[in-house]
Order: structure tokens, then sequence, then C-alpha cells
């Protein structure tokens, strides 16, 4: 193994080969040559790499026009593009970047081909998304010079590149591809060859709760995206997003990293995923997904229907969770509800809780409060677009009625679902923050890296550990401890590296 090569990644002749000419290796290519290596762009389908070059060319020029770059500099781009008509052209390669169909035997022979070709030194790297890194290199003669380079779609416009060591990747090369990556004007995150990696395995936090959610008949398709956005702050629903994506790309990726990671529960599929994906049911490209679409493909989505004209004649607040008993007071006097001060409801009041993973019917029963009368509000969120709110099997219309009219009544929406341990935006943000706490106590990447990966590849309000922090590391804890003890599900025991600091009261991203 070579442990101190003299790769200068510094160095101003750099040459990147890019094998694969599609969506992925264009845009590699791309970024490459605007920041000022010399790219060797191949496909083997004729013509494709040609039509690649006249893309970037387009793309370049555009930039141009918008200011971005001068027109010579957009020349002098391009012209570091240069189309080799086989994969012979590779040696004169300092880092040959893979790009081709996923598929893990084609990948393989094609690296053992390109071994062949290419400098000892020179970096051989993978875009993989779902193989491992380490399986694509195993049967190579010089695996430590081989890592994961992992561009997010669209490249120009995504930031971040997961460099991944495998298990044989020698730490230099890892190190080597971080400065190429800045030099390719990305953000680099550095980790160790999981499924998943990073972006990929949070990723499953937001889609995967959903589809849990909505199997369980907790809420449906629009009222679970409506919540995420208005609530969660996601700039899409979990649905909106698997019908861009397409449910033949989530499922499968989704069913892989659960059974890589051996069935671990925080990861496990939904059956009515699989029976879409099976009837082909797949989104936006088959016209029918969780939504369906009008002849311009807009989604079809009935508006909400008006809050009801009803208003409780009091409401009393449990203090049990003094944050939620806060907020919710301090709204509802707002809304100059006649909140009473007793230590008791009185006999006619709306009995309202604030828990965190719990569900109304545990805080009834376990505080000694009527079933019929008790009315749960999520207030780990701030209460300000859209509030969220559940009863028990046993409360009364009437009473779900005055506390949806009140909790409307200044223009804010509100969703009601069905009893729910950690309403819908607790789940979803406690599951994604887990999964981020389970990849740091495994220290597949660093804290900070984790919390760039996510808001840079996934556009999430903030990183899974930074969004622990934001609403608060012991109520995000408490979240999973009671959604565990309610379901004995161990997809819900949190994770160890939340426990401990929740316990310590400092903040997720404190390292160790
Ligand atoms: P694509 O289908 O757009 O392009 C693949 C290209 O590789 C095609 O032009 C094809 O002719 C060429 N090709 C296939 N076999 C080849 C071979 N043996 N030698 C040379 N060229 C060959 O695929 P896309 O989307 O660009 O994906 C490429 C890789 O990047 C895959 O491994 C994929 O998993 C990964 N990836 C894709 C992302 C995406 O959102 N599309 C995101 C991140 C990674």
């Amino acid at each position: 193994m070579a442990s101190d090569p003299s790769f200068d990644p510094q160095r101003a002749d750099l040459v990147v080969g890019v094998l694969g000419a599609g969506a992925m290796g264009r845009g590699i290519a791309q970024v490459a040559a605007a920041g000022g290596m010399h790219v060797l762009l191949h496909d083997a389908k004729p013509g494709s790499a040609a039509e690649a070059r006249e893309f970037i060319g387009k793309m370049f020029q555009r930039a141009a026009e918008k200011g971005q770059l001068s027109e010579a500099d957009a020349a002098a781009a391009l012209g570091r593009v240069e189309v080799i008509d086989s994969t012979a052209g590779y040696s004169r390669c300092h880092l040959v970047v893979e790009a081709i169909v996923e598929n893990l035997a084609v990948k393989q022979q094609v690296f053992a081909e390109l071994e062949q070709i290419v400098s000892p030194d020179c970096i051989l790297a993978t875009n993989t998304s779902s193989l491992s890194v380490t399986t694509i290199s195993a049967k190579l003669k010089t695996a430590h010079r081989f890592a994961g380079f992992h561009f997010f779609n669209p490249v120009p416009l995504m930031k971040l590149v997961e460099v991944i060591d495998g298990v044989q990747s020698a730490p230099w090369v890892g190190d080597a591809l971080m400065v190429i990556g800045k030099r390719m004007t990305r953000e680099p995150v550095r980790c160790v060859d999981v499924p998943g990696f990073i972006v990929n395995q949070v990723g499953r936090g937001f889609t995967i709760e959903s589809a849990h959610m909505l199997q369980e008949s907790l809420a449906g398709i629009v009222d679970i995206d409506r919540v995420m956005r208005d609530v969660g702050g996601f700039r899409m629903g979990p649905f909106e997003l698997m019908e861009l994506t397409g449910l033949d790309v989530t499922q499968p990726a989704s069913e892989a990293i659960y059974q890589q990671f051996y069935d671990e529960p925080r990861y496990r599929p939904v059956m009515l995923m699989r029976a879409r994906y099976e009837a082909g049911v797949l989104g936006r490209k088959t016209k029918r997904g969780f939504y369906e679409y009008d002849a311009e493909m807009k989604p079809i989505v009935a508006p909400e229907a008006p809050a009801p004209d009803a208003s409780p004649a009091s409401v009393w607040v449990s203090p049990a969770e003094p944050h939620g008993f806060e907020a919710l007071t301090a709204l509802l006097s707002k809304l100059g509800a006649t909140v009473e001060r007793g230590d008791a409801p009185s006999a006619g009041a709306l009995i309202m809780v604030t828990p965190y993973g719990t569900d109304a019917t545990h805080c009834a029963v376990e505080q000694g409060l009527d079933p019929k009368r008790t009315v749960a509000v999520d207030t780990l969120f701030p209460l300000v677009k859209r509030r969220t709110i559940m009863g028990t099997p046993l409360t009364d219309p009437a009473m779900i009625a005055a506390a949806h009219g009140l909790l409307a009544s200044d223009g804010a929406s509100v969703t009601v679902l069905r009893d729910s341990p950690g309403f819908i935006a607790q789940r979803v943000v406690a599951m994604i923050c887990n999964i981020g706490c389970s990849i740091a106590q495994m220290k597949t990447a660093s804290p900070s890296d984790i919390d760039k990966a996510v808001t840079l590849g996934l556009n999430y309000p903030h990183g899974p550990l930074k969004f622990g922090d934001v609403v608060g590391v012991e109520r995000i804890h408490a979240v999973l401890s009671n959604m565990y003890r309610i379901y004995g599900d161990p997809r819900y025991r949190p994770n160890v590296w939340m426990t401990r600091r929740a316990k310590l009261g400092v903040s997720l991203l404190t390292p160790e």
C-alpha cells in the first residue's frame, strides 16, 4: 500500500478523467473544468461524450451571459474539456471519476480495466450513490487508491460532495479528494463507507417515518406534507419529494439501506410504499403517485376546509411540560381565550396537554385527566403558521372543534390528526435527529460534516444535530423515549449519542 505518495492535489496541471457523460458525469466534468482542471471525458455510447461537451459549453455560455464569468473564461473552461475515444486516454490522468450505470458487476469490471491503464498513483473514484465503495474496489490489486466521490444532482447547483473512505482506502486518497473537491468549488465532507453514506441515510428519516404515519392512518398525505412544510420548515413535504424522485428510486434505495444495515429498525421500509412501487404508481413520472395530477401536471389537492366556528368557554392547560405550558398559555392569552389558572380543570373546561412523544390518551390517563375533554397540541415548534392537534379516541368532537376553532382564530391553519405518539413533525424531526446521532456515534463523519452534508444535500432547515439543539435536546430525546415506551418498537429507541447529550444538557454537536 502506498503510504506517502507524491500526489499533489493542488498541482496546476491536474488532469481529471470522467467516465460516463450522463446527467452526473457531465456535471462533474463541468465543475472540474470550471475549477481550472483539465478534463478527459469518455462514454461507452458513441457520440454521448461529444454531446455532453456541447451541453457543458452551453452552460458556460449561459453563465457568461449572466455575468458570472467572462466570455474568455467561459471559452477557456470549455477548452479544458477534452473528449476521448477510449479509456486508454486515461493514462494521462491524476484522478478518474466514474459516473456510469449503477451496477456493481459493470463498475467492478470497468475499474479492473482502468487499473491496468492509469499510472500507479492515479486516484480512482466512484460516484455511486447506493453501492458499497468497499465492494466496488474489493477485487482491485490497488484498492488503496480507490474512494467514493459522491456528487449530487444537478451537480453545478448542488455544492455538496461526499468523500468516502472504503475499508482499503489509504487516508491520502480521501485527503486529496477533499482538496480537489474544493478546487471544483464544491463543499466536500468526509465520511466512512456505510450504506447511504450521510445524506441518503438521514433522508430515510424524512420519507420513511412519514410513510409509517400514513401506513398507520394517522393523517392523510396532504396533511403530512402541509405540516412538514408549515411546522417543520421543510421546503417540500415528504410525499411531494417522493413524487419528484419517483418510488422506483426511493423504494429500492430504502430497502437496500435497510438490508445492508442488517434490518436496523430505524430504516425499516413500509408496506404501502412497496405496494405502490409494485403497482407502478411511482410519482410524477407515471403521472400518478401519492398525488393525482391535472392535465398541466399540477397536483389535484382539495382546499383546506374552513375552521369550525367554535370556541371553548374556558381552557385549562396541563403544566406537566413546562415549556409547552408556557408556549401554549401565551398563545391562548393572545387569542383572547379564558385560561383557567387552577390546579385542576373546572367541570366543563377544554383540557389541553402539550406532550413530547406521548399520545393524548397516555397524557390523559397518566395525568388523571378526563379523556373526553382532552386535546393535545404540538408545542415543540413555534406555534406560528400551522398548529397540530389530536384527541384521544374518547375526546368529544365538540371539544376538538372548539380547540380547532380557537387555535385558528388568528388566521393560522390547524391540522387535526388521530391520536399519535409524537404528532407529525415531532416524529419526523426526531427520526432525522436520531439518525444523525447514530452517524455521529459511529464516527461515520464528524458532527459538523453531518450537519453540513444534510443542509447542502437535502436543503433541510437545519442539519440533524443542530435541529435537535434548536427544538431542545432534552425534548427531542423525550419524543423518542416516549414513542419507544408506547410503541415498544426499537425503531424509536434514542441513540446513545443523543441520550448522553440530553443527560449532560449539552449540544448534540458536542464531539468526543
Ligand atoms: P445516466 O444514465 O444519466 O448516465 C450514465 C452514462 O454512463 C450514460 O451516458 C451511459 O452511456 C454511460 N455508461 C454506461 N455504462 C458505461 C461504461 N461501461 N463505460 C462508459 N460509459 C458507460 O446516469 P447518472 O444519473 O449520470 O448516474 C451515473 C452514476 O452516478 C450512477 O452510479 C448513479 O448511481 C450515480 N449518481 C446519480 C445521481 C442522480 O441523481 N442521477 C446522484 C448521485 C449519484
